[in-house]
């Protein structure tokens, strides 16, 4: 009898349907707010340095994260080519993450500490000098603009709001590695690449 009047009602059935389905969602997707594997941060991890800071957003400005994924999946394939597959916890300082979809270029998860500073300043100037048949464009213009450091106080107030742990001494110290001139977009960005991956890397 009642079953009559859900089904003749298409209105009520409908929301029914929404109410049944969402119990699956929530019981996929409330436990892994309270999951300490992926809430908690792994050992070691810290929020960026203002340079890493500054150069993780010239990685996002130049779209390297349109090329590169930033997530070693659990396949042996994958682990055997970048290390240990990616953790959540390494990840919950990103905001916002940029484990991408695509990978034209290698996985740069774990490519921090794989070359030196000098490798990858000469393969960003142009890749085809390091690596001949890269198809991986040239970014000179990194070499020539200067970070100013002027909006770093602001993102790690902003980055404060959604949970990572920046003090007030970082926030107000945050210009100051800036402050001599001479800290180049590149220098910046490599700054972020050399950390990327290296606290589990290694574990197999
Ligand atoms: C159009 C796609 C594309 C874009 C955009 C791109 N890359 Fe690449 N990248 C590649 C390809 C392809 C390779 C492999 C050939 C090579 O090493 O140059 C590569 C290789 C690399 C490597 C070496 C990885 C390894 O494990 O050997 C690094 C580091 C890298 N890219 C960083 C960057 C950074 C930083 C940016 C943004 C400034 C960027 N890429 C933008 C395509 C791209």
């Amino acid at each position: 009898m009642n079953h009559e009047i859900v089904e003749k009602n298409i209105g009520l059935m409908i929301l029914l349907i929404l109410v049944a389905i969402s119990f699956g969602g929530l019981a996929q997707i409330v436990p892994l707010f309270f999951s300490k594997s992926t809430t908690q941060p792994v050992e070691g991890l810290e929020p960026y340095s203002p340079i890493e800071l500054e150069g993780r957003d010239i990685y996002i400005r130049e779209g390297c994260h349109v090329c590169h994924t930033q997530m070693v999946r659990a396949l042996r394939s994958e682990t055997e080519r970048y290390g240990h597959y990616s953790v959540a916890g390494e990840g919950v300082y990103e905001h916002p993450f940029l484990w991408g979809s695509k990978r034209t270029g290698p996985d740069l998860a774990r490519v921090g500490g794989r070359y030196s500073d000098a490798w990858h300043k000469a393969h960003l100037y142009n890749p085809r000098d390091v690596v001949p048949q890269s198809n991986m464009p040239a970014f000179p213009w990194l070499f020539d603009n200067i970070v100013t450091g002027e909006h770093t106080a602001d993102k790690m107030r902003a980055l404060r709001k959604v949970g990572v742990p920046y003090t007030d001494e970082d926030i107000a110290s945050a210009a100051e590695p800036f402050e001599n001139g001479q800290v180049t977009e590149v220098d910046a960005l490599v700054a972020y690449l050399q950390q990327l991956g290296v606290l589990i890397r290694n574990k197999r």
